[in-house]
């Protein structure tokens, strides 16, 4: 399929940066949707990307925005939040995008949902919701071919994985972990940017759905450890009883700047393996340097190694 210009929601977040960056050295042309313009300048160095703000709010001012697009990626999501907010990004706002996408004839949708997304079995409201949203774009997408991807927690520069555990683990020596023994087989970023690109221009009439995986599963203590072996940091990783996770779950989400809320806590507890299938191939061994050290002290160690002796 002749693909030359993509509108990708939710370009501005950790895989929407990595992907736009690829589209753009693909030669086409991007239009990145964002809520604030102005946060998303960084994007415009990139060439062919263009920005085009929204609240995703009208069906006929997206129906514009999206008129002589080829394909839409469709990334906008929350990790957790009040069930009314989740249903609202996870839910309502896909059913307009695939409405405004109909009337804008556009032919291709890629839609990220999550790994164990499930509409009525989903152990959260951001699993539940999630699992809506995907049934609901592909029961709505009959003149748009969709094709959705069910990840595993992401990793890469600027992940919500392994950053904020080295972030936890330079600043303790001790990190009292909830949710230690989940077991998850974390996918590497640029091999989803992979997965979505290949979509794109995929022939497939549209309809399917894929897990993404990455070759290897740790559980989340093993993954701390490694980050804090990695960043040559003694800590020491002690796992929090379930008996407690879950209360301090509810109140960390309660506090100003708390981000792991309990709906957070529930996904989690459910871990993340893909039941079946072929893995992404990346490991995070392969990565986790360019992930964990900052991209100003890799140029200053690239420096310092290309010096004369
Ligand atoms: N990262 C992971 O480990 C992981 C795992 C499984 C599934 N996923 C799914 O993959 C997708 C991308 O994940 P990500 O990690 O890149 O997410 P992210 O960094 O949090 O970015 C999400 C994007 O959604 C937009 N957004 C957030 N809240 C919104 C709201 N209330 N209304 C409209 N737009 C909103 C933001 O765009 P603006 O602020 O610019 O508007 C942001 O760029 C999401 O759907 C996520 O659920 C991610």
């Amino acid at each position: 399929m002749n693909i030359r210009t993509v509108c990708v929601l939710g370009g501005t977040g950790f895989v929407g940066r990595h992907l736009v960056k690829a589209l753009s050295a693909a030669g086409l042309q991007v239009k990145v949707f964002t809520r604030r313009v102005q946060r998303a300048r960084p994007l415009l160095v990139l060439p062919g990307v263009v920005l085009v703000e929204t609240d995703y709010g009208n069906v006929t001012d997206l129906q514009h925005a999206f008129e002589g697009s080829d394909a839409i990626i469709h990334l906008v999501g929350i990790p957790d939040g009040h069930a009314k907010l989740q249903r609202r990004v996870h839910v309502d706002l896909p059913r307009t995008v695939v409405e405004a996408a109909r009337l804008a004839r556009v032919q291709r949708l890629v839609y990220m949902s999550a790994l164990h997304a499930d509409a009525h079995g989903g152990a959260s409201t951001f699993l539940r919701t999630k699992g809506a949203g995907e049934d609901l774009v592909h029961a709505m997408a009959e003149e748009v071919r969709v094709t959705s991807f069910r990840p595993a927690p992401i990793f890469g520069r600027g992940d919500a994985l392994l950053t904020p555990l080295a972030a936890r683990i330079q600043e303790h020596r001790r990190l009292l972990l909830a949710n230690a023994g989940a077991r998850l087989a974390p996918v590497y970023v640029m091999d989803v940017v992979e997965r979505l690109v290949q979509a794109l221009f995929s022939p497939h009439r549209g309809g399917d759905r894929h897990d993404l995986c990455g070759p290897r599963t740790y559980t989340l203590g093993e993954l701390a450890a490694y980050v804090a072996h990695t960043l040559n940091r003694p800590c020491r990783i002690l796992p929090l009883p379930d008996a407690l996770a879950a209360p301090r779950a509810w109140l960390t989400g309660h506090l100003p700047g708390g981000h792991t809320g309990l709906d957070r806590h529930r996904t989690l507890q459910v871990g993340a393996q893909c039941p079946a299938g072929d893995p992404c191939p990346t490991p995070l061994e392969a990565v986790v340097a360019d992930v964990l050290v900052p991209s100003d002290l890799q140029g200053r160690l690239q420096q310092l190694r290309s010096r004369p002796h």
